[in-house]
């Protein structure tokens, strides 16, 4: 299935408006695609106990799976970060184990034009695993 960027990048951009970040600020959206063409997006939501707060790319992919998607062959994660944002190393873990074959891409909410995409793979060599 052939990925249309600039859907996948929007929806993230969309998704980003849920982003629930009192106190960073920081918002961030995720957009998952399936390979049945679903978009499932996500945003990140933080906690007065800040080490609950949890990413958008794993609110996303946290909707995804609970929802029944599988095969999922891209994420688009949007934030106003000069370049776009990487995921953090715990996203790229949850991406490993149930997104391994996906592209990742990243844009700057100010700039959607501008993608920069990765691998899962990539961006986490020789991850961790109980199954193969
Ligand atoms: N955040 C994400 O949503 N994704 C990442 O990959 C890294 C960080 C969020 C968590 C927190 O709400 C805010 O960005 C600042 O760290």
């Amino acid at each position: 299935m052939k990925i249309d960027l600039k859907k996948l990048v929007e929806a993230a951009s969309k998704a980003r408006t849920g982003s629930v970040s009192p106190y960073s600020k920081f918002k961030v959206g995720a957009a998952l695609l399936t390979q049945a063409g679903e978009i499932i997006g996500g945003a990140n939501v933080e906690s007065a106990s800040y080490g609950l707060t949890c990413c958008a790319e794993r609110i996303a992919l946290f909707k995804a799976l609970t929802d029944g998607h599988t095969n999922f062959i891209a994420m688009a994660v949007v934030a106003r970060w000069d370049g776009g944002p990487m995921p953090c190393g715990a996203c790229r873990q949850l991406l490993a184990e149930y997104a391994p074959d996906a592209k990742v891409l990243v844009a700057d909410s100010k700039d959607l034009k501008t993608v920069r995409a990765f691998t899962v793979r990539g961006l986490l060599p020789r991850a961790f695993r109980l199954a193969s």
